[in-house]
């Protein structure tokens, strides 16, 4: 046996054993003639003792050992002395000491230090992935992350969900992302598409009989990347046959709950709370809300038309609307602090933030003092009080909650609002159907094409699409979004009347869509089903910053893979191949000439 025990389990239970150990050397200190040395594996650390005095050939070998280097060990556990036991330490209160060592590589210089409160760039622990990834602190999250993918699966099998996989080589799946295209040899001038989530075909095997399928499934999609956004990610993918949204609701919200509290003991609300889409954006200003803070956005629009401001009067007048946030205490702000707000507000797109201070006298203090009541901004405003300061926004419905929703979550991290160990999951529901985008003058799905109206806003279809609902939802917590679905369409007709909607012409549905259309048409059950961003959930539950320290080999913000250097150039010979001609080169060249 190369090893008896793992570094992080052995305890006083363990003394007078004789174990054989394998790992990294994590640090050593060295006492003139005793060397201590800090052994580490993926399960914790242990320290194991050289006496120069009693072992000479031992000690000398240990005493090339440097930080890095693999070695294997034998000796027996004995206590540590009194004042030397490590309470932080699983392993503190014993220690091994050393009958045998074998070096089993070396290690040069590391280019970074292995510590928890890691102080090298991202650049260079991306690079050296596998130096980073011995940090205990990489190695907690990869095996949360492995033993969340367990629970959901035994969850999942438990409920009668077959795992199946779907095609990564494939066809445009449309989720509102560009696709990854992969060049086929085979076939000259055609090219696969990544999937950006496995949505037609999960329907399609209800259409099969499947009646419950999972698969915890690799998405692609080439957008830009934030810090919950990567270009490949995970999802836990289900869908269901003959169900009703409360039945999809039920069941995953039960796994989260599951799952928080059998790996972190976490007790989530039962059942979540539910809002509608207009409830979250009219009093938060967005669709993924963090509500582990109150602090809602206060209409101001009535108040405003009878208001000497212009500026709001007009604005109401022409069909906007003016609302605003209270800001606790806000009324001490100094003015460079309310004109940075101010600017905050301008980055996110406002043309202006009003902003008025309420004095302790119950004066208000701002450039537009003079325009405003203070008995009826009170009246409007039941909640303000001396001290508060008022932030508003005039502008168009969207304008108006978009600022506002941002500036809340911006107060949320500025005003530490936020609890630690606060946990504040919500559903989202009764979504719009359709957006309109101005630009390019169409209607776009605002879940994906494949979601079914509700019963009783079908009617709208033919007289006014926005008015249409979604048999939609989306899993919120925290303020991200963790997970979106919907019961689908499964009707041929009904799809195709979407598909117009959408302004996507009837041969490009055809050519695109045709199997789903036919499938509709061929006996297809009800179905409906949700996706569970798996290293958001991660990210979440790991309390970690950023998605990339919950994925084993990240991308960068730029789409690169610092370790091996993907994507990098191919040969001439593989383009010809592939039928494939790259002008790229050559446009760069033109156009540093
Ligand atoms: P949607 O597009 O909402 O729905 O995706 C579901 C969930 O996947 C996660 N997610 C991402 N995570 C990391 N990086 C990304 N680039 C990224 N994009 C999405 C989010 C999101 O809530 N087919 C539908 C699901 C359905 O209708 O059943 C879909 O893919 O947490
Ligand atoms: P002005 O009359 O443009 O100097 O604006 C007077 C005050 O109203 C300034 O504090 C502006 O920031 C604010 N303001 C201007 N436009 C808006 C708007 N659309 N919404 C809210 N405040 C505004």
């Amino acid at each position: 046996m190369i090893r008896t025990h793992r570094c992080g389990e052995l305890n006083n239970t363990h003394v007078g054993q004789i174990v054989r150990l394998c790992g990294w050397v994590d640090g050593r200190r060295d006492h003139g003639g005793i060397l201590f040395i800090d052994l580490r594996d993926r399960q914790g650390l242990t320290q194991i003792v050289f006496d120069s005095e009693q072992q000479k050939d031992i000690h000398q070998v240990a005493s090339q050992l440097r930080n890095e280097f693999v070695i294997q060990i034998s000796g027996t556990i004995e206590l540590r002395p009194n004042d030397s036991i490590n309470p932080q330490l699983p392993t503190g209160k014993i220690e091994v000491r050393v009958s045998t060592i074998t070096i089993l590589n070396e290690a040069k210089p590391l280019p970074f230090t292995l510590e928890d409160d890691v102080q090298a760039s991202e650049a260079i622990r991306l690079k050296y992935r596998y130096l980073d990834l011995r940090r205990p602190k990489m190695q907690e999250l990869l095996a949360l992350r492995s033993q969340v993918s367990h629970q959901i699966r035994n969850s999942l099998h438990t409920h009668g969900f077959l795992e199946i996989e779907t095609p990564i080589l494939t066809k445009s799946t449309p989720e509102g992302a560009r696709d990854y295209l992969v060049p086929s040899r085979v076939n000259p001038g055609d090219f696969f598409a990544l999937p950006q989530s496995p949505q037609l075909f999960k329907q399609i095997l209800m259409v099969g009989g499947t009646d419950r399928y999972f698969q915890i499934a690799r998405c692609f999609r080439d957008e830009d990347l934030r810090l919950d956004r990567q270009p490949e990610f995970t999802q836990v993918d289900l869908e269901l046959s003959f169900v009703e949204r409360e039945d999809i609701l039920n069941l995953t919200e039960n796994m989260i709950r599951d799952v928080f509290l059998q790996t972190k003991n976490i007790q989530l609300p039962d059942p979540f709370p539910r809002y509608t889409y207009d409830e979250v954006i009219t009093r938060y200003g967005s669709d993924k809300p963090d509500l582990r803070f109150e602090l809602p956005i206060e209409d101001l629009s009535e108040f405003s038309k009878t208001s000497d401001f212009k500026v709001f009067r007009t604005t109401v007048e022409a069909g906007g609307m003016v609302k605003g946030l209270v800001v606790k205490g806000g009324a001490a702000f100094t003015r460079s602090r309310v004109d940075n707000l101010v600017d905050v507000a301008k980055d996110f797109g406002a043309k202006g933030l009003a902003w008025v201070k309420i004095l302790d006298n119950g004066k208000l203090e701002s450039v537009i003092a003079k325009f405003l009541n203070p008995d009826s901004l009170q009246h409007a405003l039941p909640n303000a009080q001396p001290g508060d300061l008022l932030l508003c926004v005039a502008d168009t419905p969207s304008v108006v909650h978009n600022v506002l929703g941002r500036l809340r979550t911006y107060f949320g991290e500025e005003l530490k609002l936020i609890q630690s160990d606060c946990w504040a999951p919500l559903w989202v529901l009764d979504f719009p159907m359709f957006e309109y985008d101005e630009e390019t003058q169409r209607h776009i799905a605002l879940h994906h094409p494949f979601t079914s109206p509700t019963m009783e806003s079908m009617p709208f279809l033919q007289s006014n699409p926005l008015k249409v609902q979604a048999q939609a939802y989306d899993f919120v917590l925290n303020g991200f979004e963790l997970g979106g679905g919907s019961l689908r369409i499964h009707s041929s007709t009904l799809q195709q009347q979407v598909f117009d909607l959408l302004g996507i012409p009837k041969e490009e549905a055809r050519e695109k869509f045709g199997f789903l259309l036919e499938a509709l048409e061929l006996g297809a059950p009800p179905h409906g089903g949700i996706a569970l961003g798996l290293d958001r959930l991660i990210m979440l539950l790991g309390k970690t910053e950023s998605i990339r320290d919950v994925i084993a080999f990240p991308k960068t913000q730029k789409v690169q893979c610092q370790m091996t250097e993907a994507p990098s150039s191919v040969s001439n010979n593989q383009l010809k191949e592939l039928h494939i001609r790259s002008t790229w080169k050559a446009d760069l060249k033109n156009q540093e000439e």
